[in-house]
């Protein structure tokens, strides 16, 4: 087993809010991993300070071996990120906000990677409209490309379906398990329980950032118990 992301003891406060509070977690190459939790419960603050968007009050988060605390540009290089209710930039085209992306990705082929996302989520029509004009399910198409232009060995994904049709959501679902399949990883936060029952492999319950809960979905689906029974009896206890 390779453990690709490893988080110590970390905590988060926002004044006296515990956003995340003592939490400690490993998650190993290949999985595609949900973090549950109602809202407020610190999934967002948790992607942030995995991806060294914030810092921690304490504690210690290791990310395919760099040091993501103290070395966040060199981690934010190595991830795709898919942030929570982001909006590609108004003033350029579907078109060119991916490849200022394949700029900065450092990308050789982006006519090729950039096509491919095109007709993969099918908005080929779409490329030269500002994004300004396009419409919400468009613009997260666009978070999704960009997010896997690179083709990351470590994703990190902020609520990623919610504004996706359910065609849509079905072709992305389909793409991250076959996208773990190969090899990479996927951390991916939901409010949505049915997302999470149906693709993830392994799933952590949060409740008011504390990780009450970890499971393997396979042995889950063995014992024949559902998500949602069990996030119910997590969150109440
Ligand atoms: N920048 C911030 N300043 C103050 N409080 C914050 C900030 N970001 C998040 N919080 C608080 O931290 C808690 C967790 O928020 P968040 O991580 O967004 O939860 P979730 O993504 O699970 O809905 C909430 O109580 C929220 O109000
Ligand atoms: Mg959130």
């Amino acid at each position: 087993m390779e453990k690709v992301i490893s988080i110590k003891k970390l905590s988060k406060a926002f004044g006296n809010v515990k956003a995340v509070d003592n939490l400690s977690l490993e998650v190993q190459k290949g999985e595609l991993f949900g973090l549950l939790g109602p809202n407020g419960s610190g999934k967002t603050t948790i992607i942030k300070l995995l991806t060294g968007q914030i810092r921690p009050t304490s504690g210690s988060v290791d990310i395919l071996g760099i040091d993501a605390v103290n070395e966040p540009i060199k981690t934010r290089e190595i991830v795709g990120i898919i942030p929570e209710q982001e909006t590609p930039p108004s003033f350029l085209t579907a078109e060119e906000y991916l490849y200022f992306v394949c700029k900065i990705r450092k990308i050789i082929d982006s006519d090729k990677k950039t096509d491919y996302w095109f007709d993969m989520l099918e908005f080929n029509d779409q490329r030269r409209v500002l994004c300004k004009d396009l419409s919400r399910g468009t613009r997260q198409k666009l978070m999704v490309s960009q997010a896997f232009l690179h083709e990351p060995k470590l994703a990190f994904i902020d609520e990623p379906l919610i504004n996706l049709d359910p065609v849509m959501q079905r072709k992305v679902k389909d793409f991250l398990t076959g996208y773990v399949k190969k090899g990479n990883t996927v951390f991916f936060s939901t409010h949505v329980l049915e997302i999470a029952q149906e693709i993830c492999t392994e799933v952590g319950i949060l409740e008011k950032g504390r990780l009450v809960y970890t499971a393997r979905m396979s042995e889950l689906r063995k014992k024949k118990k559902s998500l949602e029974s069990l996030f119910f009896k997590k969150i109440r206890e």
